[in-house]
């Protein structure tokens, strides 16, 4: 039986409302603690959306939902939000700096039995925990968005971190029917983001490399690399805020993992940050959930050689280091990015010495980035 009953998410965004829902479904006391009333009413909104469309496919029942929905307790005070809470997860966006600041209010205010949990989807855990009076009591749960359809959390403990929470936490993900994976080094994007993020950049560069449209490189991610998006249509999906500040924490904390395009960080700037703000790489009609048209007959004008050998170098990366094993990346792919065939079958079905090959003339002509990692080069079927 766990001891965690009550959860208090900070933070009432993309991620922060969708945690709060998924544990109020698997019947948890939430409270859902953001700095504005507006923002709580917008996230509240959002959740009984989303609970309306559950109805809608016969997942859950109208009293069902109201039940959910009435265990979720909106709250600016912090102190007030912290009370009590046997797990705090925190989702506020992605800036060391607020999180400084975010972690030493709650420094002053919560409980000794309260585990710290952070979404966060690029900062180390390690230091974040050192933000903390309790490091060891700290851990990673990074969530995939949206956070009420994917299956997938990555569990990431700091150098610090008991082994205690760690099984607590996994328990936790378990119990709101979820899969945890063990994210065994606290490196920068852990598993998924280290292959999701630097995709976006490499589909940018394929946009002026191969004056390919945007339309014709989505098209060939979904229907020759077996994503259920496009990759332009996730990134405005995930949002380019989110993108852009991955980018930067990732790229600063090693310089390896990915090779930024101005594109991102253009979007960004000119406040175009996806589906949210009603302009990304595409145009939006409103802020509702809304999908892009792609076909199998264009996905016939693109060859997605690029991208998929950008994505099996940072796969073998993480393997040739010891992050997870094969098992666990492709089960992170599936249940995380929806991946409808293993990655590595794709990339088989590529050919690995095309892939090696295209590697080696990229990194003669764009630099060490695209260098084929060892576990790449030696990939053999087992
Ligand atoms: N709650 C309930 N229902 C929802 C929902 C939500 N939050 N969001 C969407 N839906 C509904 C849709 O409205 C749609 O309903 P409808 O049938 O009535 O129109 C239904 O779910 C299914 O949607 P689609 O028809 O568009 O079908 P898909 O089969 O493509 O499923 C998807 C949607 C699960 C989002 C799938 O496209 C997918 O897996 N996409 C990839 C998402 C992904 O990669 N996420 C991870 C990004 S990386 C990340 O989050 C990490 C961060 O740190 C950056």
């Amino acid at each position: 039986m766990s001891s965690i009953n009550r959860i208090t998410v900070l933070g009432s965004g993309i991620m922060g409302h969708g945690i709060a829902q998924v544990s109020a479904m698997a019947g948890y006391n939430v409270t859902l603690r953001d700095i504005d009333q507006s923002f709580l009413a917008k996230a509240m909104e959002k959740i009984q959306w989303s609970l309306n469309k559950l109805v809608e496919k016969q997942k859950i029942t109208t009293s069902q939902a109201a039940d959910i929905l009435g265990r979720i307790l909106p709250v600016v005070d912090l102190r007030e939000a912290l009370r009590g809470a046997d797990m705090m997860i925190e989702a506020v966006p992605e800036d060391m700096n607020l999180k400084r600041k975010v972690y030493n209010e709650i420094n002053q205010c919560s409980e000794t039995k309260t585990i710290y949990a952070s979404n966060t989807s690029t900062l180390p855990i390690t230091e974040l925990g050192e933000l903390t009076n309790r490091p060891e009591h700290f851990i990673g749960l990074h969530f995939f968005n949206p956070p009420q359809l994917m299956q997938l959390v990555e569990v990431i403990p700091g150098k610090l971190t008991n082994q205690d929470i760690t099984d607590k936490a996994m328990d936790y993900v378990l119990r709101i029917g979820k899969q945890p994976i063990l994210c065994r080094k606290d490196v920068a994007g852990f598993i998924v983001n280290r292959i999701f993020i630097p995709l976006v950049h490499e589909a940018a560069y394929c946009l002026d490399r191969d004056k390919a449209s945007i339309l014709q490189i989505d098209s060939a991610v979904k229907f020759k690399m077996a994503f259920p998006m496009g990759i332009f249509e996730l990134a405005d999906y995930t949002g380019l805020d989110v993108i852009h500040k991955a980018t930067i924490e990732m790229y600063s904390r090693d310089n390896g993992v990915i090779n930024p395009h101005p594109k991102i960080k253009q979007l960004f700037d000119e406040g175009n940050l996806g589906q949210k703000s009603g302009k990304g790489f595409y145009d939006y009609k409103g802020e509702k959930y809304e999908r892009i048209d792609l076909t199998a007959q264009e996905a016939e004008n693109y060859d997605p050689i690029n991208l998929i050998a950008v994505a099996a170098n940072s796969a073998a990366w993480l393997l040739s280091n010891g992050v997870c094993n094969e098992e666990d990346l492709e089960k992170a792919m599936k249940l995380g990015m929806g991946l409808k065939e293993k990655l590595f079958e794709t990339i088989e079905s590529f050919g690995i010495n095309r892939i090696v090959n295209r590697l080696r003339e990229l990194e003669k002509e764009y630099g060490f980035f695209y260098e084929p990692n060892s576990y790449v080069i030696n990939y053999k079927r087992s």
